[in-house]
């Protein structure tokens, strides 16, 4: 077990581009693992490999029902739309309404490589588009409606 770093906005590894994942091997694997402990330690919903320096594209969710490892996602489907209050490890202490997809569905390799489905509605949906847009470099700031709060201040109103 390992906690890794969390890069914080700012750093320049947020707003790149990651690299598809061609095989598994063991350097891969430990670096999932990592990022799940990271992801716990910090109380986080979801984490992306360039949050912690590592331009790959692969991201872990959990949001209260287990741990998902997407590897190489696509969002095959969306549905729907939420507003509500957004947040991001590497964005700490602030929080900010985003738009999204009520739904969404998302192709991935699992960690032995093979091809699944995940879906989700609500919280899921929001991390599966979140935690997506981390590996085209998109963090969620530029999305925020209204200006971003510090979550102290932050008021969730009844908009959904
Ligand atoms: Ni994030």
């Amino acid at each position: 077990m390992a906690i890794r770093n969390i890069r914080e906005i700012g750093d320049e590894v947020l707003t790149k581009k990651c690299r598809e994942v061609k095989e598994m091997n063991d350097r891969t694997r430990e670096l999932i693992e990592d990022m799940l402990d990271t992801m716990y330690e910090a109380n986080g919903v979801g984490l992306a490999a360039p949050q912690v320096g590592v331009l790959k594209r692969i991201v872990v969710i959990d949001i209260g029902e287990g741990p998902v490892v997407l590897i190489n996602p696509q969002i095959v489907e969306t549905s729907g739309s939420q507003t509500g209050g957004e947040g991001c490890l590497s964005v700490p202490g602030k929080i900010g309404k985003v738009t999204r997809p009520n739904y969404a569905k998302v192709v991935a390799l699992d960690e032995n490589m093979e091809e699944y489905t995940v879906e989700g509605t609500e919280l899921m949906a929001r991390a599966i588009c979140h935690e997506c847009d981390h590996l085209d470099g998109k963090l969620y700031v530029d999305m925020v409606e209204g200006g971003l709060m510090n979550i102290e201040d932050y008021e969730e109103e009844d908009t959904e």
